[in-house]
């Protein structure tokens, strides 16, 4: 009987599906730390775990949420290594202050799965998210097409633009900054404005309105991700000049970025992937004993008005 189960146990885990050992229900504990819930994206990421976990019974999510605090998520790290997660999935919210809790877990034999912020140095099991500077140098080539059709450019003028940046102790904000300069290197544009918005609406909104009494034209509004952007839009539309200036942001959410872009509130967006349902088929493998790659890089699409009913163009 007893074989019987182990050999169908077997054979589901071949095809993929739920092994069928009675009591196998939560075997594996996986703690879950997330930056913060304040973004409809982190909320996804969240429920993209919890829909690709609840396909497999013998695995436990436990999810932690440090409320955009990095102190509270090293707290978090750290209680769960307390007691005795088999796998840590690490969200985290800045590089440098939560690589040494991340890097302690490792060294103790905790499997960590890094998912979308990186950390410093290589002491995780498994990075799993997008590639951020080819993310910003996408943003801005497209962004370099787009003024290019603008009168003024076309006149032999130069662009006008905003970049309100991600946190930028945080690497994809640094590495989307990077890869939109790249690419804005000699064209006719000048950032002519730029703040750390650190990711938050309301923050971007702030310095916005910053932005737009200090600099009486602004062509363009680059935020690192689509919070950013809308927060710009609001501040832009609170001064009634919203028309004169065109936003783009990073996330690409279906219900998100993807309804600004329908609702012509955004020009683009960027798709920037949870990875959530990435971490747990990896999680599962290296509960296994599975060897899995060390980086993962997760493929990226964006949508425009004219792409977004065709479901977005990748980016190559
Ligand atoms: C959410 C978020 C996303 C962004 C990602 C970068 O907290 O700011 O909008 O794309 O984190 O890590």
């Amino acid at each position: 009987m007893h074989n019987k189960t182990v050999a169908l146990a077997f054979v589901f885990a071949f095809i993929g599906a739920t092994p069928a050992f009675p009591g196998d229900e939560g075997r594996f504990v996986v703690g879950m730390s997330q930056c913060n819930l304040g973004e409809p994206w982190r909320v996804q990421m969240n429920s993209d775990i919890r829909r690709a976990a609840a396909a497999h019974p013998e695995l436990k999510v436990i999810f932690k949420d440090a409320q955009n605090d990095t102190l509270r998520q090293r707290a978090q790290i750290e209680e769960f290594v307390n007691s005795n997660v088999d796998l840590l999935i690490v969200s985290p919210k800045e590089a440098a202050p939560l690589t040494p809790p991340i890097a302690e877990a490792y060294k103790k034999g905790v499997p960590v799965i890094v998912l979308d912020r990186r950390v410093l140095g290589g002491d995780y099991t498994e990075f799993i998210g997008a590639d951020n500077r080819l993310i910003g140098r996408a943003a801005g080539e497209w962004v370099v097409r787009r003024l290019a059709e603008l009168p003024a450019v076309k006149k032999g003028g130069r662009a006008r633009v905003v970049e309100l940046e991600g946190l930028m102790t945080s690497i994809p904000a640094q590495d989307r900054g990077a890869g939109f300069h790249e690419a804005l290197k000699g064209a006719p544009a000048d950032i002519v404005y730029t703040a750390d918005m650190k990711w938050l609406e309301p923050q971007a909104r702030l310095e916005m309105e910053s932005a737009l009494s200090v600099q009486p034209r602004i062509d363009l509004v680059f935020a690192h991700n689509d919070p950013g952007a809308h927060g710009a839009y609001l501040a832009a539309e609170a001064a009634g000049r919203e028309r004169d200036i065109i936003f783009v942001g990073i996330d690409g959410l279906a219900q998100e970025g993807q309804v600004y872009v329908r609702q012509g509130v955004l020009a683009a967006t960027f798709e920037y992937p949870t990875g959530g349902r990435e971490a747990v088929v990896n999680a599962l493998k290296i509960l296994r004993h599975e060897t899995v790659p060390k980086e993962v890089t997760l493929g990226s699409r964006y949508f425009t008005p004219e792409n977004i009913g065709g479901g977005g163009e990748w980016l190559k």
